[in-house]
C-alpha cells in the first residue's frame, strides 16, 4: 500500500497558515521556470510545464509562487490551464510591482493605478474573484510606501487581495510597511549559501511571518551534479535534496519554492520533505555557507532573474 508520505510526499514539510488562517504545506513551487528565456515568453516545452504544475498538486504541493511579470503572464496561464478549478487546498501566491521591457530587464513601478491594473489582470489570468497571497514584487523607491501598500490595503478591503506579502526588503522596510498593513510573508534571496537575509528571518519568525526563500538552489548551483554539495550527497539523498531539507529544518517559517521546468526534478525536490538530516550534516551543511571564505567559492548566478 502506497502511504501519505510516498503519494504526497510535500505534507511532509509541515504546514504553516499564512496570515494564521491560511495553512499551506511548506514546501512549494515557484512557477519562474516555466516561461523561455530570460524569463521572458513561452517555456521550451508547454505541454511538460502543465504536467509539472499537475504533478506538483498531486504531491502534495498547495504552495505555488507566481507573478504577473513571469513570460509576463505566461507563467500565469499556464498555472490557470493546469490547475483551474484549483483544489480548495491550493494556494497560488502572485505578485505585482515590476515591469517588464523585455527579457530579462525588471524594473519597478508601485504607482497605485499601476498595481490596481496589474491585480486585475492577475485575477483574469488566473481565473480567480480574489488572490489569496498578493507580494508587491519591488517597493518602487520613487513611491511613498504608504501609497503603495495603501493601495493594495484598499484592494483588500475590497475583497481582492487576502493576505499582503513583500518581496526583497530589510527588517527596517519590513518594520515600515507592518506600520501600514498587515504583512503575512516576505520573499528574500535565501538559500544555504546565501543568507544575507538572516535577520529578517529571524524577525519574521519572532513575528510568524512568512519567510519565501527564492533562489533556494541558488538558481541549480545547489543542485548540479559535480556542485558544491555533492560530498554530501548520501544515496537517499540528492544535492538539491540536501539545500532543500536544510531549509525546511533551518527555520519553522521557511517555506522554500524550488523552481524546475522538469517534472523528473520536480519529483526529486518534493521527495526532499521526507529526508531528515542528522545534526551533524545540518551542522556541517550550515558551515558550507556560513564562513565567508568558503561562502565565497561558490560562483552565485548574477541575479538579473528577479
Ligand atoms: N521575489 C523575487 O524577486 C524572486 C526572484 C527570483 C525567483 N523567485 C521565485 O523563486 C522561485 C525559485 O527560483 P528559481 O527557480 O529561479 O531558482 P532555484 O529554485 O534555486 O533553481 C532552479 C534551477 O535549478 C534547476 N533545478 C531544479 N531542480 C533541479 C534538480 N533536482 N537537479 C538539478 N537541477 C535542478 C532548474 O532547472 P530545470 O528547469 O532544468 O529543473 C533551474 O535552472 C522562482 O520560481 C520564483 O517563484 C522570486
Amino acid at each position: 500500500m502506497t502511504t501519505q508520505a510516498e503519494s504526497r510526499p510535500a505534507a511532509a514539510s509541515g504546514t504553516f497558515a499564512l496570515g494564521g488562517d491560511l495553512p499551506v504545506h511548506r514546501l512549494g513551487y515557484g512557477a519562474m521556470q516555466i516561461t523561455g528565456e530570460g524569463v521572458w515568453g513561452d517555456p521550451k516545452d508547454p505541454d511538460e510545464a502543465v504536467r509539472v504544475l499537475r504533478r506538483a498538486v498531486e504531491l502534495g504541493v498547495t504552495f505555488i509562487d507566481t507573478a504577473d511579470s513571469y513570460g509576463p503572464f505566461v507563467s500565469e496561464m499556464l498555472i490557470r490551464k493546469a490547475l483551474h478549478p484549483y483544489a480548495d487546498d491550493v494556494v497560488i501566491a502572485t505578485k505585482g510591482g515590476l515591469t517588464r521591457p523585455g527579457p530579462g530587464d525588471w524594473r519597478p513601478v508601485g504607482r497605485p493605478e499601476y498595481l490596481r491594473q496589474q491585480l486585475e489582470l492577475s485575477l483574469r489570468h488566473l481565473g480567480l474573484d480574489r488572490i489569496d497571497l498578493y507580494q508587491l514584487h519591488r517597493i518602487d523607491p520613487k513611491v511613498p510606501l504608504a501609497d503603495q501598500l495603501g493601495e493594495l490595503a484598499l484592494l483588500r478591503q475590497e475583497g481582492k487581495i487576502r493576505h499582503i506579502g513583500l518581496s526583497q526588503v530589510t527588517v527596517a522596510q519590513l518594520e515600515q510597511a507592518r506600520k501600514i498593513v498587515d504583512i503575512v510573508s516576505v520573499q528574500n534571496l535565501y538559500n544555504l549559501a546565501t543568507r544575507d537575509s538572516e535577520d529578517l528571518l529571524e524577525y519574521a519568525e519572532a513575528n510568524d511571518i512568512a519567510f519565501i526563500p527564492w533562489f533556494p538552489m541558488a538558481t541549480g548551483e545547489l543542485a548540479r551534479p559535480g556542485g558544491v554539495l555533492d560530498t554530501f550527497a548520501r544515496e537517499d539523498a540528492s544535492p538539491s535534496q540536501l539545500a532543500l531539507a536544510w531549509l525546511l529544518r533551518h527555520s519553522p517559517v521557511l517555506l522554500p519554492i524550488p523552481g524546475t521546468s522538469s517534472v523528473a526534478h520536480l519529483e526529486e525536490n518534493i521527495a526532499a520533505a521526507t529526508i531528515s538530516l542528522t545534526d551533524a550534516e545540518y551542522a556541517a551543511l550550515s558551515e558550507v555557507s556560513a564562513p565567508a571564505p568558503r561562502a565565497r567559492r561558490f560562483r552565485l548566478p548574477k541575479l538579473s532573474r528577479n
